[in-house]
């Protein structure tokens, strides 16, 4: 008995060696980039663990965001991954402040949450509220988790930085024990989406973004615009995983096709893999072909710039680590990556 029990624990820890452990923070909508990462990373048991998924608000607020998320676990039926939610909105930035940069220096392309009804929760299409609760402690969570497994932790962050940046507020000590955070944020050398300036998940919450750039975290690798906008998907993409049929790939294809970038609406509409990218890099890093090491920083002065990503004066921040900037891809691998798991069989 003594050393079966034993087999199975060597067993258990040569399954679990080798395996990254992963804290998810998000900002998903109804499926989207964040929710098909999520499903990415869930249907790659070999390669990674998901330990727990924090909320953030960005592109809509937390509890929807949970909702949302909540609704994906059940299809794939992993109901009881911890979800928790954090902050209630951004360290700073503001609806009014995003309405009055508006009206000094013309529309913004995208303000996510801040269209949105702050208390407003609704299903997903065709489903009924899930009446899950998220626990409402992902700043706690977060320092607990990096706490619990020192230098075993990769963080993989799909929204602003928010509750990161809390967690790094609350606890410096962290920051060292961090194994590594991967993020989709930021833009050097091409134009924003969310301002003419600035990528969304740093203009939401640009304060935040600082201070995680500024951090000691030991390794940070940023999917930023310039390699995201060159993972570009159109109509005959998307109806490659539209068309296998499952409860999954239908949640796909109502938020692709009728939402963003609606591609049963507009056929010549192009998306853009962004979180998925950072998730895939999680499964397999080999379809980045060029990356630079670069220290940079979030612009936080209120104007035109506010969220656009900036170089780093080393001297106002001597400890923060360098970040691994991604810049070129081989597409058709990490597409073969995505499509496989949208795809999967559970
Ligand atoms: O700029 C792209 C980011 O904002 C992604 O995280 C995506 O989810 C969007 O809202
Ligand atoms: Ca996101």
């Amino acid at each position: 008995m003594m050393r079966l029990l034993a087999a199975f624990l060597l067993l258990a820890g040569l399954w679990g060696a080798g395996k990254d452990t992963i804290l998810l923070d998000t900002d998903s909508g109804l499926f989207g980039d964040d929710g098909a990462a999520l499903v990415m990373l869930l249907r790659s048991p070999a390669q990674v663990a998901v330990q727990s998924i924090t909320i953030v608000p960005g592109n809509v607020w937390a509890p929807q965001g949970a909702e949302y998320m909540f609704h994906i676990l059940d299809l794939l039926k992993r109901g009881q991954i911890t979800v928790a939610t954090g902050a209630d909105g951004p360290l700073i930035h503001t609806a009014a402040m995003a309405r009055e940069s508006e009206r000094r220096w013309g529309s913004l392309s995208y303000i996510g949450a801040f269209a949105h009804d702050a208390a407003a929760v609704i299903p997903a299409p065709g489903s009924k509220l899930t009446a899950r609760k998220p626990r409402r402690d992902a700043v706690n969570l977060l320092i607990s988790e990096i706490e619990r497994r020192p230098g075993q932790v990769t963080i993989l962050a799909l929204g602003p930085m928010t509750n990161i940046a809390l967690a790094l507020r609350m606890k410096p000590e962290i920051e060292t024990r961090i194994k590594r955070i991967v993020f989709m944020g930021g833009n050097l050398r091409v134009a924003g989406n969310a301002s003419n300036a600035a990528e969304f998940n740093f203009w939401f919450d640009p304060e935040a973004a600082r201070i995680v750039l500024r951090s000691r975290i030991p390794i940070k690798m940023m999917f930023g615009l310039d390699i995201c906008n060159l993972a570009r998907i159109r109509k005959p993409e998307f109806d490659q995983i539209a068309n296998v049929r499952s409860p999954l790939t239908d949640l796909f294809r109502e938020d692709l096709g009728n939402r963003y970038p609606a591609f049963l609406q507009k056929p010549d509409a192009t998306g853009y893999l962004w979180d998925s990218l950072a998730a895939a890099y999680l499964l397999n890093p080999d379809f980045v072909t060029r990356s630079e090491s670069r220290y940079i920083d979030v612009q936080t002065t209120w104007g035109q710039f506010y969220g656009s990503t900036v170089p780093l004066d080393r001297r106002v921040a001597p400890h923060a680590t360098p970040v691994t900037v991604m810049f070129g891809l081989d597409f058709k691998r990490v597409f073969a990556i995505y499509k496989d798991r949208l795809t999967k069989v559970d």
